[in-house]
């Protein structure tokens, strides 16, 4: 298994490129499944889940879809998620009455899919639902639903494909994970 050194500390490989290429697909065809005849809004969460937005979207192909971004800020340390959430970029376009599909690279404590959740509901959004690539089943504090999981990982710290360690690494194209 490929080992990485990132800040000197050692991390596993945890998803190679093409097992992740692969779930996402599987993703994709559930989202065409369940949106069919719809035009829903693709919502990525800054910043980490531009990577994963861009491979999905791709691998969407029986539906047509808006993109947009929404950007938030969590109060905690580089590692361990606590606080409060803000809204720091909002949506660029309305979601009244859309179909809407948050995407984020990873729900940790579930703070902020919970947050966001909230406020696509808020602003009258037809149908909310959430992809997310990754899922801490041990650390998540919410009752919040989330639709569409790539993998459900234990309590480690996770970097590559969009995650970041200190801001950096990405963009590998493999998950890793510190042991
Ligand atoms: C990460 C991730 C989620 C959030 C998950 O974002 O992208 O948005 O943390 O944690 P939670 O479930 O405990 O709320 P981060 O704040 O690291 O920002 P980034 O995407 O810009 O790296």
């Amino acid at each position: 298994m490929n080992t990485l050194h990132s800040d000197g500390t050692v991390f596993k490989e945890l998803y190679t490129e093409t097992i992740i290429k692969d779930r996402i697909k599987e993703l994709a065809i559930e989202i065409e499944r369940d949106l069919s005849g719809s035009t829903p809004v693709v919502l990525a969460v800054m910043k980490g889940a531009v990577i994963f937005l861009a491979d999905l979207v791709r691998e969407i192909q029986t539906i047509d879809l808006e993109i947009d971004y929404v950007r938030v800020k969590s109060y905690g340390n580089e590692e361990v998620s606590s606080g409060t959430v803000e809204l720091i970029q909002a949506p660029g376009v309305s979601l009244a009455g859309r179909d809407v599909v948050i995407v984020e690279d990873i729900v940790d404590s579930g703070q902020t899919i919970h947050f966001l959740r909230q406020h696509v509901e808020d602003a009258g959004a037809k149908s909310v639902r959430v992809a997310t690539l990754l899922f801490k089943h041990e650390c998540f504090k919410f009752s919040t639903p989330i639709e569409y999981i790539g993998f459900s990982i234990p309590n480690n710290f996770v970097i590559g494909y969009g995650l970041d360690h200190k801001q950096l690494k990405r963009n590998l194209p493999s998950i890793y994970s510190k042991q």
